[in-house]
């Protein structure tokens, strides 16, 4: 086993490359001489020459190529393991903010657990808030991710899709059209609904599709939360189009029912953003890798 040191080998690194020891013992903050000593020492410990030298000019020799090639892959591998324990460190303490708008409380928390079981010195913030509040949020670079259902057009941002969102018509369990199939749309102009805040995702989606399909939109009552339209459907104050994502905990199972309306669910998807071009923290990397592994996990 060669007795040599990695300091001997950076300084054989340097010389090799650079072809020149001054060149090299400036790059390496030493002096020559402690250049062409640790060379000597190397030599003397391989056994062969490695470099030739004519004048200042220096030169590989057959081993020194060798060593050279070989100290070139080692170097790439060491830069990898630094890199990995500067992550590893990064993973150590850090804060993660996520804002995710109100519907993904039915499942956002739920990922929060394994991930700070994880890593448990991480700072993790979730700020649950409406569409409206979130783009605010993001326009202020308040967050490193943001999650939602309707992603805007007026920001530029990088969206990714993870996980389905379907949306459906919500009723009470005894509703006369509880047992029908393929209900046309037309149907629900003669329904009342319940409707989200002003500000809502799920809101927008409900309008835009009433008028994407020239059809009347009877609003019965304005409300600020998914659990509360969802009572008040069990209610019977009248129907609703929430994410599905918000019956997974139904405690009233019993007392709600979907409907079969023609074109339902509405298939959409739940978005991942950050504002584009942004780089990401590491934290904030680890947890986006988290986030595509475990969501189909939790939720296949
Ligand atoms: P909301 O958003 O919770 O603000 O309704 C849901 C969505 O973006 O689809």
């Amino acid at each position: 086993m060669m007795r040599i040191t990695l300091r001997q080998l950076s300084t054989f690194e340097a010389v090799a490359r650079l072809k020149n020891f001054s060149a090299a013992a400036n790059e390496m903050y030493v002096s020559q001489p402690t250049v062409s000593k640790q060379i000597k020492a190397l030599q003397e410990e391989v056994g062969v020459p490695l470099l030739e030298q004519i004048g200042k000019k220096v030169s590989l020799t057959e081993a020194g190529k060798e060593l050279y090639a070989t100290c070139t892959q080692w170097m790439e591998t060491w830069g990898r393991f630094e890199q990995t324990i500067a992550n590893l460190k990064g993973m150590k303490q850090g804060k993660l903010r996520i804002s995710a708008v109100t519907t993904t409380k039915f499942f956002m928390p739920r990922l929060l657990g394994p991930f700070c079981s994880e890593y448990p010195n991480i700072d993790i913030s979730l700020e649950v808030v409406n569409r409206d509040r979130l783009l605010e949020r993001l326009a202020n670079n308040e967050d490193d991710l943001y999650i939602m259902g309707v992603p805007p057009e007026e920001i530029d941002v990088e969206a990714e899709p993870f996980l389905d969102n379907p949306l459906v018509v919500l009723a009470p369990a005894g509703h006369p059209l509880a047992n029908e199939k393929q209900i046309p749309f037309e149907r629900l102009a003669s329904e009342k609904f319940l409707m989200r805040e002003r500000g809502s995702g799920t809101r927008i989606t409900l309008e835009r599709l009433f008028a994407e399909r020239h059809v009347p939109l009877n609003i019965r009552m304005e409300l600020g939360s998914n659990e509360a339209i969802k009572q008040a459907v069990a209610g019977g104050l009248g129907l609703a189009l929430l994410s599905q994502s918000t019956l997974w905990t139904e405690t009233s199972q019993k007392e709600l029912t979907t409907l079969d309306v023609e074109g339902f669910p509405v298939m959409r998807a739940w978005y991942v953003l950050r504002p584009k071009g942004k780089p990401l923290s590491v934290v904030a990397e680890h947890f986006l890798e988290f986030l595509r592994e475990h969501i189909r996990l939790l939720f296949p």
